[in-house]
């Protein structure tokens, strides 16, 4: 058979060293042809690694998509605000698309990116990954059987951790919502997309609320500096101090994420380099005092949701949680499930009968990159693009859209004190 040949557009942590890798595990049915990104050292890496044509190395998704279709499917694993466009791009070029969340940043460039694809007649999945963990396909398996009757209400709490909100919405790529998105589109459209998959419904309106509390410079230590350094008065106390919390990871787990962001193939002495260097080209300062960011994302936020046929939604999305991970609960007319992704236990509580707890750690071994989502995600696309019956997690980009709109409604109520947003009307927009 022929094997797929990809080109990736940005080589970060997603594009690099997340589905570049995946990408090894099928050297007979998927090759990596083409790659772009800005920064010359992570085309260079990515060159040498996968043995790259010079001429199949660009210095930007917009170059690359100056030339004909280099490729069956492109992956574009560009910045937030780096999505729609070269999506738009690429899909009038003939590519498939393997696009990264979110898939556009406006209700209207996500609609016409979803009508794009389907007047093409080309493949874009959306990379919704936790659909195809083994933790969410179980739960999902078990709604299915009828565990819990018919859904009535469902509590979601996305938590966050204190320090992945540091590191990515305070210092990191999502900590200015108008140079990426708002934090509840970047961090939970995900969950969205989860809670609509899981009950198979439609949302219809949505209220929320939010606030940037506790990361800003009325919080800062007194006479903390502008940055982490042991001659700031808070130096052994802060949870948020930069060398000690980087450094601290480096040691107990190696050159992954997160140091791999603030380091591309990270020494002790790259870290603390990159660390003392200030704004890197995106605008993140790893280095700098949590209270001393200019971010503007919120760091704890609530939303309601009415999806079809009365179904209650009531969805958490918080920093301050010592660990991260989603729990969610349940609750229908013939039973409750507890959901809890960081441990990886289902608990099954039909009503009348003894509860059933399920360790999914038991049911799988893989729970590398979002918990093995990754991965599976990247088998399922092959088969597709190989004609092979297709997964029902896999998403279409028109239900992967939907999500989209439920998180900017989301954030358009909260910009306006928790107004009712109509979903219909605001999809329509
Ligand atoms: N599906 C998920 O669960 C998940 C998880 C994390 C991140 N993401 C998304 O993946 C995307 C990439 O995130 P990341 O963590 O890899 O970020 P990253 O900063 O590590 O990588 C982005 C890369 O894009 C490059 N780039 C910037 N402008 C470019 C351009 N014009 N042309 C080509 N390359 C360009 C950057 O130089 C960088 O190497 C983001 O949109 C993010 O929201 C998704």
């Amino acid at each position: 058979m022929k094997k797929i040949t990809v080109a990736i557009a940005g080589l970060g942590s997603r594009g690099l060293e997340t589905y570049a890798r995946c990408l090894e595990k099928y050297p007979d049915r998927v090759e990596l042809v083409a790659i772009a990104d800005i920064r010359p050292d992570r085309v260079a890496v990515a060159a040498e690694r996968y043995h790259i044509a010079p001429d199949m190395c660009f210095d930007s998704v917009e170059s690359m998509l100056k030339v004909p279709r280099l490729a069956d499917v492109m992956f574009i694993c560009t910045p937030d605000h780096l999505h729609y466009q070269p999506a738009i791009g690429a899909l009038n070029l003939g590519y498939h698309l393997l696009l990264e969340k979110p898939a556009a940043r406006s209700v209207a460039e996500c609609r016409h990116i979803a009508e794009l694809a389907q007047e093409k007649g080309l493949h874009v999945i959306v990379c919704h990954v936790l659909r195809y963990t083994v933790f969410f396909q179980t739960l999902k398996q078990l709604i299915a059987e009828g565990k819990v009757g018919r859904i009535m209400n469902v509590e979601g709490i996305e938590r966050v951790a204190y320090w992945h909100q540091a590191h990515s919405f305070v210092r990191g790529n999502w900590h200015v919502a108008a140079d990426t998105t708002p934090m509840i589109l970047a961090k939970c459209c995900h969950d969205m997309d989860m809670l609509l998959w899981l009950t198979d419904k439609t949302c219809e309106r949505v209220t929320s609320f939010g606030h940037l509390s506790h990361f800003t410079a009325d919080n800062a230590p007194a006479g903390a500096p502008e940055r982490c350094s042991a001659d700031c008065p808070a130096a052994d106390t802060c949870v948020y101090n930069a060398q000690r919390y980087y450094m601290d990871m480096f040691r107990r787990h190696g050159d992954s994420w997160p140091v791999n962001v603030v380091a591309p193939e990270p020494t002790e002495e790259k870290i603390l380099a990159a660390l003392a260097a200030g704004k890197n080209e995106a605008g993140c300062d790893y280095g700098r005092c949590v209270y001393r960011m200019n971010n503007d994302v919120v760091d704890h936020q609530v939303l309601n949701l009415q999806l079809a046929d009365g179904v209650t939604v009531a969805f958490t999305m918080t920093a301050f949680t010592a660990t991260g991970g989603r729990v969610m609960r349940i609750c229908g007319t013939a039973g409750e499930i507890f959901a809890d992704m960081e441990r990886n236990i289902i608990r099954v509580m039909e009503f009348g009968r003894e509860p059933v707890e399920i360790d999914v750690r038991k049911l799988t071994s893989d729970f590398s990159g979002h918990g093995g989502g990754d991965a599976r995600m990247i088998a399922d696309f092959l088969d597709l693009l190989e004609d092979k019956p297709m997964n029902p997690a896999l998403t279409t980009i028109a239900r992967s859209v939907e999500s989209h709109y439920v998180a900017l409604a989301a954030e358009e109520s909260r910009l306006n004190g928790g107004q009712v947003v109509v979903i219909d009307e605001f999809a329509k927009a």
